[in-house]
């Protein structure tokens, strides 16, 4: 049978290597991972498995030590950092468990900052504001994060990702700091833009709201891929217990 989807990510054999004096520290070791295009999928695994260093990996924030990544069949791994901040800038969304907005910004101006960095110049008010809409934030635009709660700080650094608009949003742990009721509708809100903008999302997270959402999970474990589950439910999640 001929695979019709499209490769969205593609991360081949990578190892990576961190040094601290002697001491060599593995963090992956050898993970071999597909993601298609437009897939909600989930990384899982205890602390210090390697979850973070992966989307770093795929995020074009740090290089691997051996192997490949390719994203959209072109190898990022070859890049020069010129290309690669480029990548960064214009072609993949961050999403952080301490949402990381800039306190003496509006909502609207955190989410037009991520425009001027791809080098849009008109209607930067208008697109985060639109963002913003999408988001359920269309009343609070020029709130500062401060006068924001927790989830909807957090719905503003979705904006601020989405508007971009990046082929792959990277999360890591986005309902981490969260309640379960507003990670919960996080978790929903993600998985809605995932369906209607059609992003490629991946996603490090504990949380059963998210993992249920997933296409698939990958577990990671002392850097490797032990499993995946094609058909992530939430009776498989009850099952593994993590730290
Ligand atoms: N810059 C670094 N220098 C040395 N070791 C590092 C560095 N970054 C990560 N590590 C180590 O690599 C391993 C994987 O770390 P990583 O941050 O990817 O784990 P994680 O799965 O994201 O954990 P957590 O759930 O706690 O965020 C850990 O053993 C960590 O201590
Ligand atoms: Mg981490």
């Amino acid at each position: 049978m001929t695979e019709s989807r499209t490769i969205a990510v593609e991360v081949s054999n990578v190892h990576r290597e961190f040094h601290i004096g002697e001491i060599a520290i593995k963090a992956l070791r050898g993970i071999n991972m597909k993601v298609y295009e437009g897939e909600f999928v989930v990384v899982l695994g205890p602390s210090g498995s390697g979850k973070t260093t992966l989307l770093n990996q795929i995020g074009g924030i740090d290089s691997p030590t051996d192997g490949k990544v390719r994203i959209n069949n072109e190898e990022i791994t070859d890049w020069g950092s010129g290309k690669l901040s480029e990548y960064r800038r214009n072609e993949v969304g961050w999403i952080f468990q301490f949402f990381n907005l800039i306190p003496s910004l509006r909502a609207w101006e955190n989410v037009a900052l991520a425009l001027e960095f791809k080098g849009v110049r008109k209607e930067l008010k208008k697109t985060a504001c639109e963002t913003l809409e999408a988001v359920g934030l269309g009343d609070k635009t020029d709130r500062f994060p401060s006068q924001l709660s927790g989830g909807e700080q957090q719905r503003v650094a979705i904006a601020r990702a989405l508007v971009k608009n990046p082929k792959i949003i990277v999360a890591d742990e986005p309902t981490g700091n969260l309640d379960f009721i507003n990670g919960q509708k996080i978790a929903d809100l993600m998985k809605g833009l995932n369906e209607k903008f059609g992003g490629t999302f991946i996603v490090v997270s504990h949380d059963l709201s998210i993992t249920e959402k997933a296409d698939r999970v990958f577990h990671l474990r002392d850097g490797e891929i032990v499993s995946v589950d094609e058909d992530p439910s939430v009776q498989n999640f009850k099952k593994v217990q993590y730290n």
